[in-house]
C-alpha cells in the first residue's frame, strides 16, 4: 500500500479542489486588501468578504453583523474570555461551568482565569453513562461553555436543551458553544440553540488554516477586545467612535485568501458531508478484535479506541508505517480521557474523500497489529 490513507479529518480536513481553486484564483487574479481601498479591485475584495460573511450567516442561521472572522476556534474561544472579562459589568465573583467533553481550547482559558484569581468558581457539568451532558443537572451559572461534539467521542450534544436548562436557572447566563467538530457533521442553528457565542475553525471543514468563525449574538452590546485599523469610524483627541459590528470586531487585515476559501468550503460541505457508514463499518470490524476496546458509539461521528497491552502511540506509529494517518494521545482533551480512566486513545475520523476501501485497508493493517 503506497497511497496515504488519511483518517485524521477531525484534526484537520483535506481541501476540496474548489477551495484550492478559489484561493489560487484569488491570489493570482483578485488579491488586494479589504476595507481600505477605493479602486475596483479593492472594492471587489470587500464584496467577496461580505459575500462569504453572508454565506456563513446563512449556514448557521445568523445575521451577517453577528459573524466575526477569527483565526480559528482557539482564537475565538480565547477572545470570548477576553471580551467578557473586560466588560465594565464583569465581576470577579462570577462562576463558570465547563464539562469533561471540552477541548483544551474551550476550557483552559477559563481555568486560567481561576488560576490567576480572576474568577471565583468553576463548576463541571455532569455526564451520564454514555458521557453525554446530563441536562437535568445543569447548575445555576454565570458563564456556560458547551462542547457541541467531543473530538474524542463524536456524539452531538443537545445544545438547545442544555442552554434552555441553564436559562431556567439563570436568565442572564452567557452561553458559549464550541462547534468545532459538530459543524462537520450537523447543521448549526444558533437561533434555535439560543447561544450567546459560538465558534468553529475553517480548516476542519475543508477551508484553509488561519480562518475561523466567531458568532456573537449581541454583537453591538460588548466593547471590543482588539483595537486597530478598520474598526474605528472617528478618532480625534478624546473622541473614539467605533464602527458598527461586524467591523468593530475585526481590527487589522483579515485572512482574505482563507476567507475566500471558507465560502467554497461551506458550499462543498453542504453538498458532501463525510459518510458515517464508514465509521459504522470500522466499528463493526474492530468489534471483532478481542484486544480492541472501542470507546465510542456505533452511531458516533468519530471512532476512538485503545488496544489492550499497547500504548496508543505505538498503534499510531504502526498504522503510520503502513501510510495510515490517525490521531493518537489525549487529543487536547485530557478531561474525558481521565473520566474514562485512560491517558490517551487512537482516533479514526473521516472526511468526504474517504472510501470504504480506506477503511478495509485500515482494518487489514489493524488485524496485523493486534494479532
Ligand atoms: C472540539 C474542538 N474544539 C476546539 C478545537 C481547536 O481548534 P483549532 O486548533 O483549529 O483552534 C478543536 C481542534 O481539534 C476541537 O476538536
Amino acid at each position: 500500500m503506497n497511497k496515504i490513507i488519511y483518517l485524521d479529518a477531525a484534526a484537520s480536513a483535506l481541501k476540496p479542489k474548489s477551495v484550492i481553486k478559489t484561493e489560487g484564483d484569488f491570489l493570482r487574479k483578485s488579491y488586494a486588501n479589504a476595507g481600505r481601498g477605493v479602486c475596483a479591485r479593492a472594492v471587489a475584495v470587500d464584496d467577496m468578504v461580505s459575500r462569504v460573511r453572508g454565506r456563513v450567516a446563512e449556514f448557521i442561521n445568523a445575521n451577517p453583523a453577528q459573524i466575526v472572522f477569527s483565526s480559528g476556534a482557539t482564537d475565538g474561544l480565547n477572545r470570548i474570555v477576553n471580551i467578557l472579562t473586560s466588560q465594565p459589568s464583569y465581576s470577579e465573583s462570577s462562576n463558570f461551568t465547563v464539562s469533561d467533553l471540552d477541548h483544551h481550547s474551550a476550557r483552559l482559558p477559563w481555568e486560567a482565569l481561576l488560576h490567576y484569581g480572576k474568577i471565583r468558581k468553576m463548576q463541571i457539568l455532569k455526564l451520564d453513562e454514555n458521557f453525554d451532558i446530563k441536562i437535568d443537572s445543569v447548575p445555576k451559572t454565570d458563564f456556560l461553555i458547551i462542547t457541541a461534539m467531543s473530538n474524542v467521542l463524536g456524539r452531538p450534544q443537545d445544545v438547545e436543551q442544555i442552554i434552555s436548562a441553564a436559562r431556567r436557572k439563570n436568565p442572564n447566563v452567557i452561553t458559549i458553544v464550541d462547534a468545532s467538530q459538530y459543524v462537520v457533521h450537523k447543521q448549526i442553528d444558533v437561533k434555535k440553540w439560543d447561544c450567546d457565542f459560538m465558534v468553529f475553525s475553517g480548516h476542519k471543514i475543508g477551508a484553509d488554516t488561519g480562518v475561523g468563525v466567531l458568532y456573537i449574538r449581541d454583537s453591538e452590546k460588548y466593547l471590543p477586545d482588539k483595537f486597530g485599523g478598520g474598526m474605528v469610524m472617528k478618532v480625534s483627541g478624546s473622541e473614539l467612535v467605533l464602527n458598527s459590528a461586524p467591523e468593530k470586531w475585526e481590527a487589522g487585515t483579515l485572512p482574505l485568501t482563507q476567507i475566500a476559501g471558507l465560502g467554497a468550503a461551506i458550499d462543498y460541505l453542504e453538498q458532501k458531508r463525510p459518510n458515517l457508514y464508514l465509521i459504522k463499518y470500522a466499528y463493526d470490524e474492530l468489534s471483532k478484535m478481542p484486544r480492541v476496546k472501542i470507546l465510542t458509539g456505533r452511531d458516533a461521528a468519530i471512532l476512538s479506541f485503545v488496544v489492550d497491552g499497547m500504548h496508543p502511540l505505538d498503534v499510531g506509529a504502526m498504522l503510520g508505517a503502513h501510510n495510515i494517518c490517525v490521531r493518537v494521545g489525549n487529543m487536547c482533551a485530557a478531561w474525558i480521557h481521565n473520566a474514562m480512566g485512560i491517558s490517551g486513545s487512537v482516533r479514526v475520523s473521516i472526511g468526504a474523500w474517504n472510501t470504504i476501501q480506506d477503511i478495509k485497508d485500515f482494518i487489514k493493517v489493524m488485524k496485523k497489529i493486534v494479532k
